[in-house]
C-alpha cells in the first residue's frame, strides 16, 4: 500500500519504517530539511533500540522515502498518518495548531479518495476537526480515522510490530476496509482490531494512559504508608498483582513517572473534563501524588546529612525518564538535580544515553562524568534515578571505596535490602525498611 506519514518525530519515524518493513511503500513528510536531508543520508534521528536496522534497510531497499514537500506526500499517500506534535498550552490542553495546519493545507493538494490518520494523542473530537479543516478546501471523498498510538519508549519496534491492540475509530466503511488491510500483518498473532467510531478511539489513548498512571500514583502512596506501616512494598506488590484483576505490570514504586506521554496526558484528560465541567478527581490527586514523588528520596537525604547539604556532593545515576531511552522530558532525575544544587550541594552525573541531552538543557549546573564509577568519587552518596540495567548488579566494593560514606539512596528500589545491609551499606528506597548502618 502506498502510505504517508507526516511527521518524522518520535512517532512518525517507528510508524514509517514499520510499515515499510511490512513491504508498504512509504513517504515520510517533514518540514525540517535538516532533519528530512538527515533521513534520506541513511542518518537515523532518534535513538530507539532495533529502529536503526530496520530503518537502514528500508531506506537501501527503496520503501521509505523522506521529503519536505507536503504534496509530494498527499499525492503519494492512499493513506496518510498525521504523526505530529501536540504540546500541551499553558492550560493544560493540547495544542492542534500543527495538525490542524497541515489539515488545512492537505485540503488544498488532495484529489482524490484518502483516509487521513491521526496518530498523535490528541482530544476528544480533534478528528472532527481535522474533516472540517480539510473539507473547507476540498470537495473529493476522504475520511478521517483515529488510530492512536500505545508506542511505549525503548520497545516501540515491538510495540508496534506485536501490539496488543490496534484502536480503529471510524464510521466509515471504505476508511474501516483500507486499515484492515493495512493493519492485518500485525495481529496475526491473534491480537485484536478493535473498530469503534472516532471519539471513542481518541479517549481510550487519554484513558488508557490516565489508568496506567494512576496505577504508578497509588503504588507510590502504598509505598509511604509501608514506610510508615513497617512493611516491605516489594512483597505487597507482589501480592496485589498476583490478582489477575489488577496484573503485575505498573506496579513499581518510585520517584515517580515522566516521560512525553504520562504527565502530558493525565493533564489534557484533566483540562477535557474540566472543559464539560467535570472534575476528575481521581486523575488531580494522581498528578499531585507524582509532582510530590519526584522529590520522595530529599527529606531522607536531608535528614542523614542533618538539614545540611552546603558544600555536600552527589552522585547520580541515570537522568533518562526511564531506561533505554536518551528522553529526559519531565525526567524525574532533572528535578532531584534541582532541588539539591538549590540547597547548595554539588552533584555529578551519569547515564548510559542521555548526557547529551542534559547537558544541552542544564549545562554545567552539574558535571558530567564518563562512566559510572568515575561518577563516585569524593561524592558523600550515591542517588539512583532511573533503573538502567547497568546499574543493577554494579561492583559494590569499587562503590564503597570511591564514595566518601557508603551511602546509596535508590529511588528505583534496584538492591536487595539485606544483601546491602551485609555489605555494609546504609542504602534507603522507596517502601522499603532501610538497611540501616
Ligand atoms: C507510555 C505508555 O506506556 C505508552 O503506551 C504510550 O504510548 C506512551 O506513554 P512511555 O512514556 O514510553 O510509554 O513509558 P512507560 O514505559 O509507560 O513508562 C512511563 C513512566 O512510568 C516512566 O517514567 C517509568 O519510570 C514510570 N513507571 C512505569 C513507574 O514509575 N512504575 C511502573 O511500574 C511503570
Amino acid at each position: 500500500m502506498k502510505i504517508t506519514v507526516v511527521g518524522t518525530g518520535y512517532v512518525g519515524l517507528v510508524t514509517g519504517t514499520c510499515f515499510a518493513e511490512t513491504g508498504n511503500d512509504v513517504i515520510c513528510v517533514d518540514i525540517d530539511v535538516n532533519k528530512v536531508n538527515k533521513l534520506s543520508n541513511g542518518q537515523i534521528t532518534i535513538y530507539e533500540p532495533g529502529l536503526e536496522k530496520l530503518f537502514e534497510r528500508n531506506l537501501k531497499e527503496g520503501r521509505l522515502h523522506f521529503t519536505t514537500s507536503l504534496a509530494e506526500g498527499v499525492n503519494h499517500g492512499e493513506v496518510i498518518f498525521l504523526a505530529l506534535p501536540t504540546p500541551p498550552g499553558e492550560d493544560g490542553s493540547a495544542d492542534l495548531s500543527y495538525i490542524l495546519r497541515v489539515a488545512d493545507d492537505m485540503g488544498k493538494i488532495i484529489t482524490d479518495y484518502k483516509v487521513i490518520v491521526d496518530k498523535s494523542t490528541v482530544p476528544v473530537g480533534t478528528a472532527e476537526l481535522v474533516q472540517t479543516a480539510i473539507a473547507k478546501h476540498c470537495s473529493q471523498p476522504f475520511d478521517v480515522v483515529s488510530n492512536p498510538e500505545f508506542l511505549r519508549e525503548g520497545v516501540a519496534v515491538d510495540d508496534f510490530m506485536k501490539p496488543d491492540r490496534v484502536v480503529i475509530g471510524t464510521r466509515s466503511e471504505r476508511a474501516r476496509k483500507v486499515m484492515g488491510e493495512l493493519f492485518a500483518p500485525f495481529v496475526r498473532q491473534g491480537n485484536p482490531i478493535l473498530f469503534m467510531d472516532e471519539k471513542s478511539a481518541e479517549l481510550t489513548k487519554y484513558a488508557a494512559n490516565s489508568f496506567l498512571a494512576t496505577k504508578i500514583s497509588f503504588m507510590n502512596e502504598i509505598a509511604i504508608l509501608c514506610e510508615k506501616l513497617g512493611a516491605d512494598v516489594d512483597m505487597v506488590r507482589r501480592g496485589v498483582g498476583s490478582d489477575d484483576r489488577i496484573g503485575k505490570r505498573f506496579l513499581f514504586p518510585g520517584i515517580g513517572y515522566g516521560g512525553s506521554c504520562f504527565p502530558k496526558d493525565v493533564q489534557a484528560l484533566v483540562k477535557s473534563s474540566e472543559d464539560v465541567s467535570y472534575d476528575f478527581k481521581i486523575l488531580n490527586a494522581v498528578m499531585d501524588v507524582n509532582e510530590r514523588q519526584k522529590l520522595f528520596l530529599m527529606p531522607k537525604i536531608s535528614a542523614w546529612f542533618k538539614n545540611d547539604l552546603k558544600g555536600k556532593h552527589f552522585a547520580l545515576w541515570g537522568l533518562a525518564f526511564k531506561p533505554n531511552t536518551d528522553d529526559i522530558r519531565e525526567a524525574p532525575a532533572l528535578y532531584m538535580i534541582d532541588a539539591l544544587v538549590e540547597a547548595g550541594a554539588t552533584v555529578t552525573v551519569f547515564d548510559p544515553e542521555a548526557m547529551a541531552n542534559v547537558e544541552r538543557v542544564i549545562g554545567n549546573k552539574v558535571t558530567y562524568a564518563a562512566n559510572q564509577y568515575d561518577c563516585l568519587a569524593d561524592a558523600d552518596a550515591l542517588v539512583i534515578a532511573t533503573e538502567w540495567s547497568v546499574f543493577r548488579t554494579p561492583d559494590f566494593d569499587k562503590i564503597g571505596s570511591s564514595l566518601k560514606n557508603k551511602l546509596i539512596f535508590d529511588g528505583r528500589n534496584l538492591f536487595d535490602v539485606s544483601r546491602m545491609e551485609e555489605l555494609g551499606y546504609h542504602y534507603e528506597s522507596v517502601g522499603r525498611a532501610a538497611a540501616n548502618i
